[in-house]
């Protein structure tokens, strides 16, 4: 383990020629697992449009809802996240764990850096026989699927939860992230979840067109997509009550009781989110 972390260290020490979204993303979260190369784009960015970390704060605050949602109201205990990010307060495998004991969650994330974070900090809070971090891309599509399965040990007969937040906006349409989405949902058994949020250029502020197009000096190119573009993404799935909405509108009774209440303009999220489940 110890060389695993040697490794993980060396690889943050070299990876931070550029601003990296996650990084940014924990900076406008208020977090410590950013550099000053992190900082000082994520701040340029919150000086042009302050619904920056708002965006943040409730995309994350989205998560934790869904999260619980799938747990207690559908007794999941299998997740896969996708774009996870650098682990934050209310990780996945925190709020999974919230009741029982017995989720396992394999995070998985195409930049170095964030994954050797996560081993980092899984090494700290999370239980190795149940929770892990892959280093991979969206893209490696059935591949990395064998590999989460695999490596997280889930059944693949279960009902899995897979998570896919703030990670599509970092896709341009080139890439055709709908395809790849697509054979990720043909893998979910019956009964499974797919928990999706997304940045829209549908009435938000015209200053989230700006900074969208300054990500172009980050470790991913950002591209906005409509309400109808994003939907699509949950393809034959029933989207759940409320359905695609503000991050902030879906489920709001399901915040603990220490998360204040959301009172601002949901527009100010910069973001939409919904469940789908399929049948
Ligand atoms: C804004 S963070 C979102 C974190 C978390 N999902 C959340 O909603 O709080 C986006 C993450 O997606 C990751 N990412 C971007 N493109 C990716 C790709 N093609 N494959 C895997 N991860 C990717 C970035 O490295 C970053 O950590």
């Amino acid at each position: 383990m110890s060389e695993d972390l040697d490794t993980a260290r060396e690889t943050l020490a070299s990876s931070l020629s550029r601003p990296s979204t996650g990084r940014v993303y924990d900076f406008y979260l208020g977090g410590r697992h950013n550099y000053a190369i992190d900082r000082e784009f994520g701040q340029r960015m919150v000086d042009m449009m302050p619904e920056a970390r708002i965006f943040a704060r409730e995309n994350r605050a989205f998560v934790r809802r869904a999260v619980r949602y799938a747990r207690q109201e559908h007794g999941i205990r299998q997740f896969v996240d996708i774009g996870s990010g650098l682990p934050t307060q209310g990780n996945v495998h925190e709020i999974a764990d919230e009741n029982d004991h017995d989720v396992r969650v394999v995070y998985v994330d195409n930049d170095p850096v964030a994954r050797a974070h996560a081993q980092i900090l899984l090494a700290d809070t999370a239980d190795p026989q149940r929770h892990f971090a892959i280093d991979a891309d969206f893209f490696d599509g059935l591949e990395l699927w064998e590999r989460v399965v695999q490596m997280g040990g889930l059944d693949p007969e279960q009902p899995i939860c897979l998570l896919v937040t703030a990670l599509l906006h970092f896709v341009v349409p080139d890439q055709r992230p709908e395809r790849m989405l697509a054979a990720y949902r043909d893998q979910l058994p019956s009964g499974s979840l797919l928990v999706l949020s997304h940045c829209t250029d549908e009435d938000t502020t015209p200053a989230l067109q700006e900074v969208a197009a300054r990500y172009v000096a980050t470790t991913s190119n950002a591209h906005l997509r409509g309400r109808n573009e994003v939907q699509a993404f949950f393809g034959d799935f029933e989207l759940i009550e409320p359905g695609l909405v503000w991050t902030t509108e879906w489920r709001p009774e399901l915040a603990s009781e220490d998360e204040p209440p959301f009172d601002g303009d949901p527009a100010s999220t910069l973001a939409i989110a919904g469940v789908g489940r399929k049948h």
